[in-house]
């Protein structure tokens, strides 16, 4: 008997169309996911000053993230350990030295400990080092803050560092935009109403780049026809093309560490769970998704650059802002129309990626993997 073997398919399915609209199911990668896994949630520049705060959701919690005393970042559950209420009831701000929960006074540390506790606090019965907020596992990478909630936290190297080395071909070309050292010169909130698998699935394929981003194929042309790039193969700016702005001019130095063969190329990576980083050769342009619902992806860009260049009383930003603003509007204007279709009886089996977006699957699988399917 003889036993032949077919190619394995150049093609694989999407995932069913529930994966991007069922409440339960966005529960469960809430929980096994973001509630898993090191997840970013900004530049740590960002909080300057000892008392600077921002809160922000991660899986289902609320997290307080705040620079401390001795000028490091912290981050705590923002729950108050006496009755439960939210102690930072505003998104960000600036705080005196100490962390107040507004309803019954309990008073907190910088660092979390209970420093205040109207009546009780000196009450023999009860102990205030067992009431301090509780901690969440902080690491600052490369400038940006990620947290994790899981109970022991794994390391985000082991997180990140094969996917970029995988990406670039070793970790050295990364290390050369020198991404921590950057600052931020813009900053721009999109609220997208789509599930952010389909964020990041679009922009994992060039497959749409030729119908939906002209302007980027004029300056990227090898996006036209839908290239795939990997393994430190990159996109390559244009003939006659100098930077990734509008005009296709350059209006800024390179970034200082970068080697001439990495001067005209343009790396676009994702960190799952939830960081796309793009890297040009005089900016670096980072996305955080945050999940608000199953259909609803809040997107934070950032837009870094050299803070030396940046000094320059000739320093504008927007050439480069600008070509990418509309990129993303043209991405997230197709990832509102995929969300739309994602309920209907017509996708309940999902569709297909084509060959050159085959590797998209990875995903699928690195979701169904974590929720255990
Ligand atoms: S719930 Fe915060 S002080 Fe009572
Ligand atoms: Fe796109």
């Amino acid at each position: 008997m003889t036993t032949t073997t077919r190619p394995e398919s150049s093609f694989a399915s999407t995932l069913p169309g529930r994966y991007y609209y069922d409440p339960a199911l966005y529960a469960l990668e809430q929980e096994r996911i973001f509630s898993q896994m090191w997840v970013c949630v900004g530049r740590a520049e960002q909080l300057l000053e000892p008392g600077a705060y921002q809160v922000v959701t991660v899986g289902q919690e609320s997290v307080i993230v705040v620079r401390n005393r001795s000028n490091e970042l912290q981050a705590f559950l923002n729950v108050c350990r006496h009755r439960g209420a939210r102690v930072c009831t505003e998104a960000s701000g600036q705080l005196k030295g100490s962390i107040q929960c507004r309803y019954h006074a309990w008073t907190y540390g910088l660092d979390g400990r209970l420093l205040g506790a109207p009546n009780v606090l000196n009450d023999e019965q009860f102990d205030r080092t067992q009431f301090g907020l509780l901690s969440v596992a902080l690491t600052v990478w490369e400038g940006t803050i990620w947290l994790n909630l899981s109970d022991n936290p794994s390391s985000l190297d082991d997180q990140l560092r094969t996917t970029i080395s995988g990406r670039f071909g070793s970790y050295e070309p990364f290390l050369r935009y020198g991404v921590g050292q950057l600052k931020v010169g813009k900053t721009i909130t999109y609220e997208v109403n789509s599930n952010w698998k389909l964020i990041i699935e679009n922009f994992m394929e060039c497959y749409h780049c030729g119908p939906m981003h002209p302007e980027l194929c004029d300056l990227l042309p090898g996006y036209r026809n839908g290239a795939v790039y990997s393994d430190g193969d990159s996109a390559m700016l244009a003939d006659g093309v100098e930077a990734f702005t509008v005009t296709g001019k350059a209006s800024r130095p390179h970034l200082p560490g970068l080697l001439p063969e990495d001067l005209r190329r343009y790396y676009g990576i994702e960190l799952l769970p939830n960081m796309l980083l793009n890297l040009f050769h005089d900016h670096v342009l980072i996305h955080t998704l945050y999940p608000q619902a199953p259909n609803h992806t809040r997107i934070v860009c950032d837009w870094l650059f050299d803070p030396v260049v940046m000094q320059d009383s000739e320093f504008d930003p927007m050439d480069a802002v600008n070509i990418f603003d509309l990129v993303n509007r043209q991405d997230w204007e197709v990832c509102q129309w995929t969300q739309q279709g994602m309920t209907s009886k017509a996708y309940k089996n999902g569709g297909i990626y084509v060959p050159n977006e085959r590797h998209i699957r990875g995903l699928c699988d690195f979701v169904l993997a974590k929720l255990g399917e």
